[in-house]
């Protein structure tokens, strides 16, 4: 069981590593990007859902996202460990307690907002969250201590360059056998013409959104077993959607199995740490 949850009050938030979040050597420039993201995230972080809320297309690209997860998560038990990071203001694992699922939940997120948010809608709805404040780059957990890491919409805001260093904290921390999914966004999208908007939309943020290709996906989880990829958010059925509720619930199927899963917004990898490593 991981150290952090022993005699905490469930939606107690840890300081940890966030105090001395620690450089990639040599890359001062790492450090820099990590704190103008826990800054832009703090000052987010009040309005985070609501402006998730208003759009209809992201609602309806979370419901299929969330739907998706459910579908590839492996099957939990009470005791089964789930870590979420970053787990922002929690939807995803408020969304899971909703739907029945009661096992052991772990938010981690390097934005104490954020965390604030997550953990004021945890105890609002008795979700029963246990938060860390921590970074990508060196988890506050032990080694082989998790059964399911599940890790959303992070990659496109580091350098790709580092996300070798992220993968191999979170299979560190993974028990042998255990599940990572970990979600990309998708180069490929630029077909429909979507990375064009989205490369003028990045200039104008904080930090540069990374894409990355299935292919160059797969190559990152080599030495990982039943390693397997899913497309989430085809570009038009979102706008689809919105005329065609109905068909636009059913082409999730369409965006997560065929192959044109990979002209899709965002990629879920999702593959096992090895048996025999630890
Ligand atoms: C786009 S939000 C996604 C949050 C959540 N996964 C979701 O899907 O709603 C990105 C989150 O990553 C967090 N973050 C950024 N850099 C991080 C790092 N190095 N370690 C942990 N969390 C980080 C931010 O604080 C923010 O909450």
């Amino acid at each position: 069981m991981p150290t952090l949850t022993q005699d905490q009050p469930s939606t107690q938030i840890e300081p940890n590593a966030h105090d001395a979040i620690p450089d990639l050597p040599g890359d001062r420039s790492l450090d820099d990007l990590k704190h103008r993201l826990v800054k832009t995230y703090d000052d987010k972080a009040k309005h985070y859902d609501v402006d998730r809320a208003v759009n209809r297309a992201t609602r309806y690209y979370f419901a299929n996202s969330y739907r998706t997860l459910e579908s590839i998560m492996d099957k939990t038990h009470r005791d089964s460990v789930h870590v979420d990071m970053p787990v922002g203001t929690g939807k995803f694992l408020l969304h899971l307690r909703q739907r029945g699922y009661a096992h052991r939940m772990i938010g981690i997120d390097i934005a104490a907002g954020m965390l604030g948010v997550c953990a004021d809608e945890s105890q609002k709805s008795g979700a029963d969250l246990i938060l860390s404040m921590g970074d990508a780059y060196k988890l506050p957990l032990p080694d082989n201590s998790v059964d399911i890491f599940t890790c959303l919409r992070l990659t496109h805001l580091l350098p790709k360059s580092t996300w070798p260093a992220i993968i191999a904290e979170m299979r560190r921390v993974l028990r042998p056998g255990g599940q990572l999914i970990i979600e990309m966004r998708n180069v490929l999208r630029g077909i429909t013409c979507q990375m064009l908007v989205s490369a003028f939309r990045s200039r104008r943020d904080t930090h540069p959104h990374t894409f990355v290709s299935p292919p160059e996906a797969s190559k990152l989880f080599t030495d990982w077993n039943d390693v397997r990829m899913q497309g989430v958010g085809l570009d038009g059925t979102c706008t689809l959607s919105r005329f065609l509720p109905p068909v636009g619930k059913g082409l999730h199927l369409l965006e997560a199995n065929s192959p044109v899963r990979y002209l899709s917004k965002t990629l879920l990898v999702q593959a096992r740490k090895p048996k025999a490593s630890c």
